[in-house]
């Protein structure tokens, strides 16, 4: 943890940054009809680490997500988050569909934010953040409260708790819909192509609070993203994908300056 004092703590979620697999992909297919969307995917994504899922449109990316936050659920494979299946429950060593409550559990160590912000309109910036954590983790109000006016002072919005979202600019409701995720203390942060609905001159201040999230907290973040500047600042690793197929991955440096793939080639001078 490389927090300062003033960084929230995500220390209660997330008490191991030492490498181990937090996310395990394993023989994930998903099909939708006959489209084979992701085929027989692998991967794995490391605790602390942030990697990002870049390649070109309908390839599987956001289905990744989805998949993570059970809104789909896997064909064939399974996914394990913090060695924990989530789709499946393991009953004397065999693999058997996870009830409600197993999955529930497992989705719990996931926060995602949406490209479409989704605050909830009749609440206040406080309220849309203190919901979750006050129903679902069962923290006391003032916990909740005293959490979320934490985690606005690091999305630079400290003045705004009483806000509706409708009197907020597109880059302000998305810093809420993070602090929000951030809220429930996951282990993992998804983002998906989280600045693309907004006007061009609120996309940087958007990016600069998820690169301060990124090197101020130890919490993983698995992030499609058309941004590649942004991409390159913040990846430990890369992963191209290409019709439901990791085709290549590694460091930044090394898949935007010397990609091995002409498929990598060809989509990033395109997006470049
Ligand atoms: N609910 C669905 N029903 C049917 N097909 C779907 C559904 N969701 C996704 N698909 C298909 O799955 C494929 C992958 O979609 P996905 O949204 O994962 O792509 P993506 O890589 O996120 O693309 P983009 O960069 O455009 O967001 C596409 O062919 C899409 O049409
Ligand atoms: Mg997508």
């Amino acid at each position: 943890m490389s927090a300062d004092s003033n960084t929230p703590s995500t220390e209660h979620s997330n008490p191991t940054v030492d490498g181990s697999e937090l996310i395990r992909f394993d023989g994930v297919t998903k099909r939708f009809g006959s489209n084979v969307v992701l085929d027989n995917l692998d991967f794995t994504v490391s605790s602390g680490k942030h990697v990002t899922l870049i390649g070109p449109s309908g390839s599987g990316k956001t289905t990744i997500l989805r998949l993570l936050m059970t809104l789909l659920k896997p064909d064939e494979g399974t996914i394990r988050v913090d060695g924990q299946y989530l789709t499946h429950e393991e009953k004397g060593g065999k693999l058997s569909p996870a009830g409600e409550r197993h999955t529930r559990e497992v989705r719990k160590k996931i926060g995602m934010v949406f490209q479409q912000f989704n605050l909830f309109p009749n609440m206040n910036v406080l309220r849309n953040i203190t919901e979750a954590p006050v129903h679902v983790l069962g923290l006391s109000k003032d916990e909740a409260e005293e959490r979320a006016r934490e985690l606005l002072e690091l999305v630079d919005l400290g003045d705004r708790c009483d806000a509706y979202p409708t009197q907020l600019s597109g880059g302000q409701q998305q810093r809420v819909a993070i602090a929000r995720a951030l809220a429930m203390r996951p282990q993992v942060l998804l983002l998906d192509e989280v600045t693309s609905a907004l006007d061009p001159e609120l996309v940087a201040g958007v990016l600069d609070v998820l690169r301060d999230i990124a090197h101020t907290t130890d919490i993983t973040m698995l992030c499609v993203t058309h941004e590649m500047n942004f991409a390159r600042d913040i990846s430990d690793d890369v992963l191209m994908f290409d019709a439901g197929r990791v085709i290549e991955s590694g460091p930044p440096e090394k898949i935007f300056t010397d990609p091995e793939h002409q498929r990598t080639r060809e989509f990033l001078s395109a997006v470049l």
